[in-house]
């Protein structure tokens, strides 16, 4: 896969992999290492953020630090994205949220946006959609396209698993993107979903389906 695709290697990202993809995880379980895999994924699709020095009191003298300068937005495609984007903001209580709602059309596979929280100025830095699950790649090209429309200049996709398709078609459109993954599986099955994978995402988060 090209440079600008990158799978954690980290050995707590591929033992928690295997627990959300066994279909005897619960809701609750599955939510729980969805957050903890997106949290290390963050860390490692974080490593160039910049950052600006921060002066501070300890209880015994002044210390010399570091903050992150860059202004970043998280954009979660709902619904499965929800439990990464939370994840997230829980390790950077700084960042935006700015939810986009985009579906699957069951039939066609094509992308359907019903809902759009961008402000309506792009006064961010560094934008990064979340959504676990990068199948024919429609979503995301989707979300990216609104987000560069909007005027986001640079862009991230942090994702668990992604099919082979997907990634050729984020690649494709949008090359500049850089792409964070847990794993990229063997292929979609005739209904799109991606094959092993771990069914369907949001379906597994909220105990729907
Ligand atoms: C799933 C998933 C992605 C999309 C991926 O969402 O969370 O958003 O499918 O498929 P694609 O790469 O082929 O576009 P879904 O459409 O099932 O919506 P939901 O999260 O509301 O269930
Ligand atoms: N969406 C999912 O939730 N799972 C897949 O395998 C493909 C799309």
């Amino acid at each position: 896969m090209a440079g600008q695709v990158h799978v954690s290697r980290h050995p707590l990202v591929q033992h928690k992999l295997a627990l959300l993809r066994s279909k005897l995880t619960e809701p609750k379980k599955f939510r729980e290492l969805v957050r903890e895999i997106a949290q290390l994924l963050f860390y490692e699709a974080s490593l160039d953020l910049a950052l600006a020095p921060l002066t501070v009191e300890t209880p015994l003298a002044t210390a010399q630090g570091y903050e992150v300068a860059e202004r970043v937005g998280v954009v979660p495609i709902l619904r499965a994205g929800l439990g990464m984007s939370e994840a997230i903001v829980d390790i950077l209580p700084t960042v935006h949220v700015w939810h986009l709602g985009i579906f699957r059309d069951h039939e066609t596979l094509q992308p359907v946006t019903y809902y759009n929280k961008l402000p309506k100025e792009p006064d961010i830095d560094l934008s990064i959609v979340v959504d676990p699950m990068l199948a024919t790649g429609g979503s995301a090209v989707a979300a990216v396209n609104i987000l560069k429309a909007w005027g986001s200049r640079r862009i991230k996709f942090l994702g668990l698993i992604a099919a082979p398709e997907g990634v050729r078609a984020l690649t494709g459109a949008h090359p500049d993107v850089p792409i964070h993954l847990a794993a990229i599986d063997s292929h979609l099955n005739e209904h799109g979903y991606i094959v092993p994978g771990l069914g369907d995402a949001g379906d597994r988060q909220f105990g729907t389906g």
